[in-house]
Formats: structure tokens, C-alpha cells, sequence
């Protein structure tokens, strides 16, 4: 077991990694000394993991659970009311703790609840995704709004991170890739060791062993930690996390939520960006590589085609680091070392177009 420390200028907690981390679990709540215990999970994680929390809590708190439905249009104003009438009906008040136990779809809805919930209740994340080493981590709560992702929410720590590897046994192939896709990201933006390692040990998802697994955990938190550390309110570092999301967002909101997998979407994102490098900045970037790589695992490696270059431009264009007419894109000088770059609206129009061509004519 291994435990990674977040420090941010308002907390300090740790993210506790390992097989059989959620024994912390009661320990963590002890310290917390709660009057009650709201546990919040999905309606995959709870037929899977039943009462695996509650077991584990045990009686020493008033302990109540709430079910959402699985999937991404739970990020909702609807589901964030409902969570909170069911927090009042149960009276918990501002001693009362909320756990999320699911995806990142279940941590950013009970993150934001816990963040609102009497003007903030402490929370405990319990991820039970890959993906969600990342998203776990950091404290990035959020909502979705019909017209954009993400758009509603705040930064709000949560108290701890018990990350129980355990828990991915269970998740789908398409799932491990997804959270695959953020893991690399986290190798490209910070680490070309830990990228020449993916790139080598990890064709396909069948290669991840539990050693592997652990280790990307690992490092991918621990990049994640040392990024957000540094810069928790996304004033400047902490933006390199959004590479590939520029436009991998803007594919995952214009396809509607849920249908294509975010870490598919921020696959295609990442190649594009990395394509934008070397065209843009020179660099010399091995794109060809990654491209057949991300084939091989099974990532779309394309924008789809019923996606028009103007749509996706626009939904770019809502994202929250837009200013006026220009569009930041965060690329890579060389693996490992980011640079932010800002493209006028009808520059990076052309660019998406010219790629989206290129790769047209290589298949044709
Ligand atoms: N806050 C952040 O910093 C941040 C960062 C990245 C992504 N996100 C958000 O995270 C969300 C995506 O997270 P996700 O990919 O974990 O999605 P998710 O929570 O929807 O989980 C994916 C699917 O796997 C199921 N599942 C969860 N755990 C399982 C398990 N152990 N076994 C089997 N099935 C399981 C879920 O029910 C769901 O169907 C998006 O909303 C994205 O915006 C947030
Ligand atoms: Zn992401």
C-alpha cells in the first residue's frame, strides 16, 4: 500500500493506492468523526460491490446510500437536486460525511453535492475506474450543463482518496481503455520515462498485469499530485492536465454525453495535438507511432465523420480557457514538456480541416 500526499493551500490528504486500500476506509471516517455516512454509487458499482463499503464502515455510523443510474447524464442540475433533497430528508448536516464510491461520473457529482450540501460537507473519494485516478484526484467537482461539460462546479478537496486496484477487476475492456487514455496523457504531458514504458509494455489492454497497472496507477496519480500541488485553481500549470481535451471535450459533447467514452475522445484529442506539434512547433514528435499504437489498443483514431470541423470549432469555443476568438491549445515540445499555445479561431479551423483530410487520403 502506498500513500501519495496532496498538499493544496486549503488541504492536505492523502491518496492511499493499493489492493485492499478500502480497509483504510474506517480509520479515515474515525478521524473524520461523522455524525452520519452518505455513501453515493452507481447502479453497476452497487450490483457489483453490493455492501462491500458498508461492510467494511461497519455500525459505528448512521450509514445511508444512495443509488444513481450509471452514466454520464447523472452529471445533471436533476440529479443534483435530487441528491440533495435525499441528503435533507436523511437530516445529515455539516459533521455528516459523503462518499463517492464509483467513476468519475459518481466523484464529480458527489464532490460537487458534498461541495454545496449546507456550504460543504467533507468527502471521501472511493474510485472504482482507471480513469479515475485522475479524476479523483484534485478536487475538480463538477456538473454538466446542456451546453457544455463540466460547466457548473468548484474546487473542493475531498478529505481523502482510497484507491482499491481490487475494484478494476470488474471493468469492461472499453472502461480500461478510457482510463488508459488519461494514463497515457499524464506520460506525455510529464513523463517520457513512463511513456517509453506504456509505449513498450502495453500494446494491447491485455498486456496490463496487476504489476503494470500498479505502476501506472502510480506514477499517473503521482503526476497528477505534483501538478495540482503546484497550482491548484488552474492559474497556469495545472492546464497542461487539459491535453487532448480541447478537443476531445468537444467530440464528447457533440456526439451527447455517454456515447463515445471521454478517454476515447481525449485519445483522438491527444493525436491531433501531438499532429498540431510537430506541424505548428516544429517538434518532432513520433505521430505516426502513437497513431498506430492507439489503433492497436482499439482507440477511434479519427474524428467521426458526422462531426462537421465548424461544430467542433464552436463547442471549442465554449470551453471555459476560451478568450474571445483565440482557442489555447496545450501541445508538446518533445514527450514529457508542454508548451500553451493560442490559435485564432479560423487558424486552428484550418488545421483540424487539413487533418481530418490527411487522414481522409490515408485511407484512401
Ligand atoms: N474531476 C476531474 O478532474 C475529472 C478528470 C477526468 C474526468 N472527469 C470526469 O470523469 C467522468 C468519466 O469517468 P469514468 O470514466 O470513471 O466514468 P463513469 O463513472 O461513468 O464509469 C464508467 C462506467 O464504468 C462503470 N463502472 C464503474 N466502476 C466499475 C467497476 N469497478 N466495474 C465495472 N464497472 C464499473 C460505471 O457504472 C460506468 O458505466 C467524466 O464525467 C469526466 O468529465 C473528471
Ligand atoms: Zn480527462
Amino acid at each position: 500500500m502506498e500513500s501519495i500526499l496532496i498538499n493544496t493551500t486549503d488541504e492536505t490528504y492523502p491518496v492511499i493506492v493499493g489492493n485492499g486500500a478500502i480497509k483504510e476506509l474506517p480509520n479515515l471516517l474515525r478521524n473524520l468523526n461523522p455524525s452520519k455516512v452518505l455513501i453515493i454509487t452507481d447502479t453497476n458499482v452497487d450490483a457489483l460491490y453490493e455492501n462491500v463499503l458498508e461492510d467494511h464502515i461497519g455500525r459505528e455510523w448512521a450509514t445511508y446510500k444512495y443509488v444513481i443510474k450509471s452514466g454520464e447524464a447523472a452529471k445533471s442540475f436533476e440529479m443534483f437536486y435530487e441528491l440533495h433533497s435525499y441528503a435533507l430528508k436523511q437530516e445529515l448536516d455539516r459533521k455528516s460525511v459523503i462518499i463517492a464510491f464509483g467513476g468519475g461520473v459518481v466523484g464529480d457529482l458527489t464532490g460537487f453535492v458534498a461541495a454545496t450540501y449546507m456550504r460543504g460537507v467533507p468527502f471521501i473519494q472511493v474510485p472504482t475506474t482507471l480513469l479515475a485516478h485522475d479524476s479523483a484526484v484534485g478536487g475538480k467537482v463538477a456538473i454538466n450543463h446542456p451546453e457544455g461539460k463540466n460547466m457548473i462546479g468548484a474546487f473542493y478537496q475531498p478529505k481523502a482518496v482510497v484507491y482499491d486496484s481490487s475494484f478494476l477487476q470488474s471493468l469492461p475492456e472499453s472502461e480500461m481503455r478510457s482510463g488508459f487514455a488519461e494514463v497515457i496523457k499524464h506520460s506525455l504531458i510529464r513523463s517520457e520515462p513512463l511513456f517509453h514504458f506504456l509505449f513498450a509494455e502495453v500494446r494491447r489492454l491485455d498486456d496490463i498485469t496487476t504489476e503494470k497497472l500498479q505502476k501506472m496507477i502510480l506514477e499517473g496519480i503521482q503526476i497528477k499530485a505534483d501538478v495540482v500541488s503546484k497550482d491548484e485553481k488552474e492559474l497556469g500549470l495545472r492546464a497542461i492536465l487539459n491535453f487532448g481535451h480541447t478537443l476531445g471535450h468537444a467530440i464528447e459533447a457533440e456526439a451527447g454525453y455517454g456515447k463515445l467514452s471521454h478517454g476515447d475522445c481525449v485519445a483522438i484529442g491527444m493525436l491531433f495535438a501531438t499532429w498540431l506539434s510537430n506541424k505548428t512547433l516544429g517538434a518532432s514528435l513520433p505521430y505516426e507511432e502513437l497513431s498506430s499504437w492507439f489503433k492497436e489498443i482499439g482507440f477511434p483514431i479519427e474524428v467521426p465523420e458526422s462531426q462537421t470541423t465548424e461544430q467542433l470549432i464552436n463547442k471549442m469555443k465554449k470551453d471555459k480557457k476560451t478568450k474571445s476568438n483565440q482557442l489555447t491549445m496545450i501541445l508538446l515540445k518533445e514527450i514529457g514538456v508542454t508548451t500553451s499555445e493560442i490559435f485564432s479561431e479560423g487558424e486552428l479551423y484550418s488545421l483540424l480541416n487539413e487533418w481530418r483530410e490527411e487522414k481522409r487520403g490515408d485511407k484512401g
